[in-house]
This record gives structure tokens, sequence and C-alpha cells, in this order.
């Protein structure tokens, strides 16, 4: 038997990053949106744990482990350890969403291991427990869970759903190199500390559904660490801006670019000047969506 669980890629609408705290990580003020870019986890019960990383269209997988360090295993076993069982799975993943790329890749697999074992073996996991289950594995995977559009505080785990009137439209433009979160991090420390922004402009632009607001608030405390880092990534900034993009953003910790666009269309437009520009891929989505959700059981 086995059971396939979906999970969408997520991108930070509003990062605020506060000085690092005692235990390492930052304080944060987000507003998560679940993207139209998923993972597929296929989970089978076996004698051992073990992985394997399919491409969904042209992800460059290559960055995925394959041994117990996949984050999907420390799932498997942190919820088996959670009900005092022992077993194990195969694990099958098929990405649509980019490695290292600033949009949950890991932390969407984790959460999708989750509901997938939970589902496979029956043990009816109270959503509570799946949620703090979840908060061990990484400060994004609750979202992961969660999906739609949400508030997050704490160094990210902490989540709320808040009211979206809007369907958003993106143009995301990944970057062949991954960025390491923690290296981010890093950098944002070396940085002189930003000015507190908060992220009410972002969420009264959701709550209202309007597209101008929403390109005017977007806000990442993390793209100047990560330009630091790799410099050349304001090149794709530049052109983005330049496509006619109505505000740029970077995702997460990066490297992935987003440009919010008004509706679907012109998103391919967009896409299609970019391509043409020598871009290798781009690639449109759109959010809120689902957070993680059963699409197959066989
Ligand atoms: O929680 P997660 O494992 O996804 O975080 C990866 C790394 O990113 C952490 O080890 C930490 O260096 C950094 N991080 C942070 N503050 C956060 C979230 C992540 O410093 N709020």
């Amino acid at each position: 038997m086995s059971v396939t669980v979906r999970a969408p890629a997520k991108i930070n609408l509003h990062l605020g990053v506060g000085a690092k705290r005692e235990d390492g990580y930052h304080p944060l003020d987000t507003v998560y949106l679940a993207v139209s870019l998923y993972d597929d986890v296929t989970v089978s019960t076996s004698a051992v744990w073990s992985v394997d990383v399919s491409p969904i269209g042209d992800v460059d997988v290559s960055g995925v482990p394959l041994d117990d360090s996949n984050i999907v295993v420390k799932a498997g076993r942190l919820l088996t350890a959670h009900h005092g069982i022992e077993r194990a799975a195969a694990i099958g993943i098929s990405k649509g969403i980019p490695v290292a790329g600033g949009m949950a890749g890991g932390s969407a697999d984790a959460a999708a291991t989750l509901v997938a074992l939970d589902r496979l073996w029956d043990l009816q996991t109270s959503d509570d427990d799946l949620l703090a289950i979840a908060a061990q594995l990484g400060s994004d995977v609750p979202f992961s869970l969660l999906g739609g559009t949400a508030h997050g505080t704490g160094r990210g785990e902490l989540v709320e759903q808040v009211p979206d009137a809007g369907t958003w439209w993106w143009v995301v433009v990944p970057n062949d190199e991954g960025l390491s979160t923690s290296a981010v991090y890093r950098a944002f420390d070396a940085l002189p500390t930003p000015a507190a922004v908060g992220s009410g402009a972002v969420l009264a632009a959701l709550a209202g559904g309007d597209l101008d607001a929403l390109a005017d608030a977007l806000h990442n405390d993390l793209e100047a660490p990560a330009l630091e880092l790799r410099p050349a990534l304001r090149e794709t900034a530049d052109d983005l801006v330049g496509s006619g993009v109505r505000a740029r953003l970077l995702s997460g910790s990066g490297p992935t670019y987003l440009g919010l666009v008004a509706d679907q269309d012109s998103a391919h437009h967009i896409r299609e000047a970019l391509l043409d520009q020598g871009y290798e891929r781009v690639v449109v989505a759109t959010g809120p969506v689902a957070g993680v959700h059963l699409v197959d059981y066989a």
C-alpha cells in the first residue's frame, strides 16, 4: 500500500527579521503565502528508511540528499518516536519546487511525509501534535502543513491564518546555485540590524485584495544579506523590474526571485520575455493554495 501527499512551495510576502536570539534563531514577523509549485511525496512501508528523488520538469534535484540526513527521514523518525512504534518507509519525492531556492521545498517534503505516514499507518495524530512535530523539523514546516496565507511569529513556526481577498500571480525566477539559509542569516548578523518594518501594510493589502498596496508593501530583510553573498543576483532583481512586474521580491533566504504581476496573462507574457532575454527557467505561480493534502491512496 502507498500514500501520496502533495505540499506547496511558500513565499514570504513580508519577512521582518530581528536580532539573533540566545538559541541562535532569529525572531520573525513574517507573512507566508502558499503558491502553486508542488512536491509530491509517496510513502510505502519498508524494512528500512530510504529516499528516492525525481524531478518534475527541469528542476535540478542533484543537491537533494538520498540518505538519512534528508529531512523526510527525520520527519518519519520523529513521528514513529512520538507514537512509540518501530516502523520504516520507502519515501519517494517528486520535486517541482526549486531546491535550496528559499521556497521551503525541504519543509514541504517534511510536512507531506508527516501526513502521508500518518495516513499510511492510520496513526490519527492530532493536528496540534502534527504542528508540534513539524516545528521541531524546521521553522517553515508548520506553515507547509497549513498552507493558504498566514502570519508567522516566533522563529517562523507559530502560524495563524490571515484574511486574504486576493488571487496573486507571480513570475518565479529560480537560480542554478542554491543558497544556504543559515549562511544568509549569518550574513544578516554581519550587517547592521535593519530598522524594524512591521507586517501591518502587507496584512492590510491582503485583507483588501489591493494589488497596488501589496506591491508597495512587499518586504524582505534577508534580501540585503543574500545580495551580499551573491552580488550577481542584483542583475536578476533589475531584469525583473525591467520586465514590467509590479514589484520584485526575494523569496525567503533566496536565491529565487519573484515578480508580482497583475494577472495570469501578464505572468505568461513576462515569463516569455524573460526566456527571450536568456533566462533558462522561469515559472508562473499563483497563491494562496492549500497546504499538504492527500492526492493518492493505492
Ligand atoms: O528552522 P530551520 O531548520 O529551517 O532553519 C535553518 C537555519 O536557518 C537555522 O539553522 C538558522 O541558522 C537559520 N534560521 C534563523 N532564524 C530563523 C529561522 C532559521 O536563524 N527564524
